[in-house]
C-alpha cells in the first residue's frame, strides 16, 4: 500500500541516508588552533555574532541564507533580467508562486523581515493584537515596532522539550477561539501561523491544525497569514507523519495549506534555497497595493522589490527544488541522523527532532550553572573554544525578560540551536560536532557561566550583546 511505503521511507530516514546531489565546487574550511580560538572569544566579549566567519571550521549559526545552490540555479544568475520594471525573471517569478502558493498578488522583498516590515507595517496600529503559533523574533520586533502587540498560541507541548507530540508546531484552537472572541472588532487585522515553528525546535504543524485555525479565521472574517519560511519541509512533515497524507506528494500539501490562507510572509533563505532573498504574497488586491505603495519607498519597484534579477531567477528555481522529494528526504534524513548522533551520546535534545535543526537543551548538559548563568551561552563558547564550530542561543540571552519592577526572568528553556544550512555539510562534519559536544558532555563541571555585560532592549538584543566569563 502506498500508504505502508511512505512509512516505510520515515522509518528508514537514518539508514539509507544518501545525499541525492554530487560535489562541483568546494570551499575550504581552516580549523584555527586552540590558541587563536581562545584569542577570538576575548576579542568578541565571548559573543558568537563577532567571530569573523574565517575563524569558524563548521558553521551551524544558522539555516538562513546559507544554502548551497545548484548548478540550474548558478546557470540561472546568467539569464537574470536586471531590468528596472517589469523583468522576465519576475514574471516567471510571479508564475512560480501562484502555481505553487495559489497567491495572485506576488511582491518580492530583500529578504523575510523586509516581508513582515512591508505587511505589519501597512496592518498594525498602536493596540493591535497579532495572535500566532510562535513569532519569530523579527516578527514580533515589527509588530511591536508598529505599537502592537504580538501573542503566542502554541499548543502547551510546544513547551515540553521531548513531549512525542508530532506536531508542536501547532496552534492551541481553544485559546485562539477565546482570543478572538474576547477582542473588540478590528483589533485583529491578521492571525498568523510560522511553518515550521523556529522557536519550539523547527517543530512542524499539521494539516488539520492549519485547516482548523484556517476556519476559526474564516468564521471570524479576520485574515490568515502564514510565516512560511520551511514550508517544504513542513509539507514534508505532514506527508510522513499525518494520517492519511503518505500518497500525497509534497507540492500537493503545499498548495493546500496555503489554499487555506490569505497570505504568506517568506523569507526565501531557508526554503527558498537562494542566498538572499523573500516575498509577501496575499489575496487581497487592496492589501497587495497598500504594500507596493511602501515597497517602493523603501525596496524598489514592485518587480524586483530589493532584489537583483539574478536572484529572483535562482529563487524561481529554488522554490521548484527544495519541493523534490529526494531532495527532502534526505534533508530531513541528515537533520535526524545529527540529532540520533547527540543522542546516542548522552546529549540531551528536543525530541521529535526537527526540520532545521537540532536543539540542545543547555540546562541539561550544564546542570551546575543556573539559567541566569546562561548555560546556552556557556555551550556555545565552550563549542567553538572546543572546535571550532558555530551555534546559536536559544534561551535566557535570547528570550529572557524582565518584569515592571526591573527584575531579570529566565527563558522557559534553555536551549542552544544547531542549525544545518541545506546541501552545505556532509554527515562527517556533523559527526565531528557532535562528538565535540560529547567532549564538552565528559567535562561538563568545568564549565563556566556567563553575565550580560551589554545588551539593547527588546527581541533583538541579543544580536549585540556582549558577555563576561564568571568564576566557576
Ligand atoms: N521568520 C522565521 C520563522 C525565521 O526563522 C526568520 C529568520 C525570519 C522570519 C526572518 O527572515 O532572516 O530573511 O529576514 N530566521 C533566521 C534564523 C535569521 O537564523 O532562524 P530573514
Amino acid at each position: 500500500m502506498v500508504v505502508d511505503e511512505a512509512d516505510d521511507e520515515a522509518e528508514s530516514e537514518v539508514e539509507t541516508l544518501v545525499e541525492p546531489w554530487r560535489v562541483k565546487v568546494v570551499e575550504r574550511m581552516r580549523l584555527p588552533s586552540r590558541a587563536e580560538r581562545e584569542a577570538h572569544l576575548h576579542a568578541a566579549d565571548f559573543s558568537i555574532f563577532r567571530i569573523p566567519s574565517s575563524a569558524i571550521f563548521i558553521d551551524l549559526l544558522t539555516d538562513s541564507g546559507t544554502s548551497a545552490m545548484s548548478d540550474t540555479q548558478w546557470g540561472g544568475l546568467m539569464v537574470g533580467d536586471e531590468s528596472y520594471a517589469g523583468a522576465r525573471g519576475f514574471i516567471r517569478f510571479e508564475q512560480t508562486v501562484r502555481e505553487m502558493f495559489g497567491f495572485p498578488n506576488v511582491i518580492p522583498t530583500h529578504q523575510g523581515r523586509a516581508a513582515e516590515n512591508m505587511l505589519f507595517s501597512t496592518i498594525v496600529r498602536p493596540g493591535t493584537l497579532i495572535p500566532g503559533s510562535n513569532h519569530f523574533d523579527t516578527s514580533r520586533a515589527h509588530i511591536e515596532n508598529n505599537g502592537g502587540e504580538a501573542l503566542d498560541l502554541a499548543i502547551a507541548e510546544a513547551a515540553e522539550l521531548t513531549s512525542d507530540h508530532p506536531f508542536k508546531g501547532n496552534v492551541d484552537l481553544d485559546r485562539l477561539r477565546r482570543v478572538l472572541e474576547a477582542a473588540t472588532s478590528g483589533r485583529i487585522p491578521v492571525v498568523t501561523m510560522t511553518l515550521t515553528n523556529n522557536l519550539s525546535g523547527g517543530q512542524p504543524a499539521s494539516l488539520a491544525n492549519i485547516r482548523e485555525v484556517s476556519s476559526i479565521c474564516r468564521r471570524h472574517g479576520i485574515p490568515f497569514f502564514i510565516d512560511a519560511c520551511r514550508f517544504a519541509e513542513n509539507a514534508y512533515f505532514i506527508k510522513h507523519r499525518e494520517e492519511g497524507q503518505g500518497h500525497r506528494t509534497v507540492a500537493e500539501i503545499v498548495r493546500e495549506v496555503f489554499d487555506l490562507a490569505d497570505g504568506c510572509t517568506v523569507s526565501a533563505k531557508k526554503d527558498g534555497l537562494v542566498n538572499i532573498g523573500g516575498f509577501v504574497a496575499c489575496r487581497d488586491d487592496e492589501l497587495a497595493k497598500a504594500i507596493k505603495k511602501r515597497l517602493i519607498l523603501v525596496e524598489g519597484f514592485p518587480t524586483y522589490g530589493g532584489m537583483a534579477g539574478r536572484d529572483l531567477e535562482a529563487l524561481s528555481i529554488g522554490l521548484r527544488e527544495v519541493v523534490d522529494e529526494d531532495y527532502l528526504r534526505f534533508r530531513i534524513g541528515q537533520v535526524a541522523f545529527f540529532g540520533q548522533a547527540l543522542l546516542d551520546l548522552g546529549v540531551e535534545v528536543v525530541t521529535p527532532f526537527g526540520g532545521h535543526a537540532i536543539y540542545i537543551d543547555a540546562g541539561a548538559l550544564l546542570p551546575h550553572i543556573p539559567a541566569m548563568r546562561l548555560p546556552g551561552i556557556a555551550t556555545i563558547v565552550e563549542l567553538y573554544r572546543e572546535a571550532g564550530v558555530r551555534a546559536a542561543e536559544f534561551g535566557t540571552a535570547m528570550l529572557g525578560s524582565t518584569n515592571e519592577a526591573g527584575v531579570p526572568f529566565p527563558a522557559q528553556a534553555e536551549l542552544v540551536r544547531l542549525c544545518v544550512p541545506r546541501r552545505v555539510y556532509t554527515n562527517s562534519h556533523l559527526q565531528y560536532v557532535a562528538a565535540a559536544l560529547g567532549k564538552i558532555r565528559a567535562r561538563a563541571s568545568s564549565v563556566h557561566g556567563y553575565c550580560i555585560v551589554e545588551k539593547e532592549p527588546g527581541p533583538l538584543g541579543h544580536f549585540t550583546a556582549r558577555y563576561e566569563e564568571l568564576p566557576v
